[in-house]
């Protein structure tokens, strides 16, 4: 094997100066938009080079970019796209809650029947209250954890995101809430219970992701879990889980496959059935702080929590189009591409390989075994950037990162389609795949 490192810049050059030549339109688009948007952004993480992918149109499991090029979206909007685009159930919802008269500023029937839907599904989630993101969902949960247990500290783990205002990636972001956060490495039980046995008096909670999203999707080890578990429940600290992407994993989530009940958990993205969401709820004696019948009740204001859009919607979607049966076969689904995927990069001796559990995947650019972040520093990211690039020309749509979230409206075929693409662009850069670093 050869190692010409020059010849994968080259080639990455190459693939983008391919990508703008055929994308008048969208170089066009990502001018006008830096006068008025920093860096043309208004969501960093669809950022990419050279210039973001901007789209005019998407339909079902299909996107169009302002260019008129189509892809197959195996992207799903990060995971919130679990339904496809314009689903008909979905679409008619929306249309019910606009004829009824949006922003009542009231309660209404349909926050309920959403409530009553998501507590089914996850039993642990006794009592729960709606915001507007994921990332309103954590800071509420653990803002309501500090409270409870009168204890300042949140145990968090490197490479966890919950959010623009609780990112953990690469350790604590510049941005992030000024939480007293303690940062512990993912995956390593002994030293995550030995940091909270130290710290037992001033943690409120530990909140993790139950496998790592935004951070690569590397899933927790059970035990490393059940540890977590185990220890919160003897020192008094909440265990919250952020199921913001995993909570479509199977029936009941990630909790109901590990068996493990979380004091809290929050939750987000296709829950709303594609509108704005987030949620954050568990033990009724927790949430009763909430109550605001109660002369000491905490706040917890927000315009659109009920905002009928995302309540009817999302108890439509739920119910309807993601019965626990369907979710069971999405993520089996998920599962055999995922087998599929690492069978063609095996077969082909690429560097790469891909994590994940059910409908959610990510590519990686290296070879060694993934466990945590810290184990991605090896990651060709400019591999990963020319497979993205070279995916984009013959029609599909992931994340530059190599994210992937299966939607419901992708087809069968289409993935076959996606399987026989990787297959070919890499084949046609024999040598460059050898060359990774
Ligand atoms: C695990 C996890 N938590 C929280 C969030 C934040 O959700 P939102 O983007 O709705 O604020 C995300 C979003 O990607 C997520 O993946």
């Amino acid at each position: 094997m050869t190692t010409d490192a020059d010849a994968v810049d080259e080639a990455l050059a190459t693939a983008q100066s391919r990508y703008l030549e055929r994308r008048p339109g969208t170089r066009d688009l990502h001018e006008q938009a830096r006068e008025l948007l920093p860096g043309g952004n208004t969501r960093t993480v669809l950022y990419h080079r050279p210039v973001p992918l901007r789209v005019a149109r998407a339909w079902d499991g299909m996107l169009e970019d302002v260019d008129g090029h189509t892809y197959v979206d195996l992207l799903g909007n990060y995971s919130a796209g679990l339904y496809g685009h314009s689903h008909p159930v979905i679409v008619a919802a929306v249309t019910d809650a606009l004829q009824r008269g949006v922003g009542p500023g009231a309660h209404h029937a349909h926050e309920i029947e959403l409530a009553r839907a998501v507590s089914e599904r996850f039993p642990s989630i006794e009592r729960m209250r709606f915001t507007n993101s994921g990332t309103e969902a954590n800071l509420m949960a653990v803002s309501a954890a500090r409270v409870f247990t009168g204890r300042e500290r949140v145990l968090v783990f490197r490479g966890g995101y919950h959010g623009g205002l609780l990112t953990f990636l690469d350790g604590a972001s510049a941005v992030n809430a000024p939480y007293d956060v303690l940062i512990a490495p993912y995956n390593a039980t002994e030293t995550a219970v030995r940091m909270l046995e130290e710290h037992a008096d001033t943690t409120a909670a530990v909140l993790v992701e139950p496998m790592l999203g935004a951070g690569g999707c590397i899933p927790g080890d059970p035990e490393f879990l059940r540890a977590l578990r185990t220890a919160t429940r003897e020192l008094g600290s909440l265990l919250i889980f952020d199921e913001v992407m995993t909570s479509r994993i199977g029936r009941g989530g990630l909790q109901d496959r590990l068996g493990i009940s979380p004091d809290l958990t929050t939750l987000g993205k296709y829950l709303g059935g594609g509108m704005s969401f987030g949620a954050f709820g568990g033990r009724e004696d927790v949430m009763a702080l909430f109550d605001p019948s109660r002369p000491d009740a905490l706040s917890h204001a927000g315009t659109f929590n009920n905002n009928l859009l995302s309540m009817i919607a999302g108890h439509a979607a739920l119910t309807r189009l993601y019965p626990p049966d369907v979710a069971e076969f999405h993520t089996a689904r998920g599962d055999d591409l995922r087998t599929e995927l690492a069978g063609v990069f095996r077969r082909l001796g690429a560097p790469f390989q891909v994590t994940g559990i059910g409908s959610l995947l990510n590519v990686h650019a290296t070879t060694e075994p993934i466990t945590r972040r810290e184990d991605l520093a090896g990651s060709d990211e400019r591999l990963k950037q020319l497979l993205f690039l070279d995916l984009l020309e013959t029609g599909y749509y992931l994340s530059a990162r190599g994210y992937m979230a299966l939607s419901l409206a992708v087809t069968d075929e289409q993935l076959e389609g996606f399987l026989t693409s990787v297959e070919k662009v890499l084949a046609a850069r024999p040598g460059l795949l050898s060359g990774a670093r």
